[in-house]
């Protein structure tokens, strides 16, 4: 059964972004960033791995989920990750590259895709609504932990859920003060 993974940039108040969607205040330079190029380039959009030459195959996963927000922000592509099977959940978006599904029901969708069968996992790459949605599938969640503290904006996960436990955190800390924290999913939840 394949995993679905919440890999997402968080400040240290529980942030994704700012109150407009942006994220000009998460470090984009340094070692943090270097494992990510290193060992998750499959997270990196287009426009960076061509302007950084990154052609690495995939590692982690070979699918994402984007909620419609997260696929529509400013100064993305059509088709921001055409290395990986891209889904856009959204009841109200209607074209899209033929390599862009939209998928209305993503709990549906999600427990297709983990059935099959295959190495890499599911990338469940924001924002905080569809997060909220997805929480009960969520198999593992990977927090790049930002050094700051930014007061509001997109929350990590956004709306009405039932608490849900992980467990068996690790860590790593880079020069940059980013931590990147890896919880599973607690067994019993
Ligand atoms: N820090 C990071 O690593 C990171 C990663 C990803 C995103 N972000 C940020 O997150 C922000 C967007 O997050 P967000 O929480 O506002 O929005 P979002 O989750 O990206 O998108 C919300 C939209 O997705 C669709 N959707 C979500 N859940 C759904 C469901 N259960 N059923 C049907 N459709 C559903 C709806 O689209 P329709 O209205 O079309 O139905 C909804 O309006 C962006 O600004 C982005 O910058 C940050």
């Amino acid at each position: 059964m394949r995993t679905l993974t919440y890999f997402v940039a968080t400040s240290l108040d529980g942030f994704i972004a700012d109150p407009k969607g942006g994220f000009g205040d998460f470090l984009f330079e340094g070692d943090h960033m270097t494992a990510i190029v290193e060992e998750y380039p499959d997270t990196l959009p287009a426009q960076i791995r061509d302007t950084m030459g990154v052609d690495a195959p995939n590692q982690h996963f070979d699918t994402i989920l984007m909620g419609r927000a997260t696929y529509q922000v400013p100064g993305g592509l059509p088709s921001p990750y055409p290395h990986l099977r891209q889904y856009v959940v959204s009841t109200r978006l209607s074209t899209t590259p033929d390599d862009v599904q939209v998928v209305a029901d993503p709990l549906a969708k999600v427990r297709e895709l983990k059935e099959e069968s295959g190495d890499l996992g599911i990338w469940l790459c924001g924002g905080g609504r569809l997060a909220a949605t997805l929480l009960p599938e969520i198999d593992e969640l990977i927090l790049k932990i930002h050094p700051i503290v930014l007061g509001k904006g997109i929350p990590l996960f956004a709306g009405d859920f039932p608490t849900a436990r992980f467990g068996k955190a690790s860590t790593r800390i880079f020069d940059t003060g980013v931590v990147f924290t890896t919880y599973s999913r607690a067994e019993t939840s």
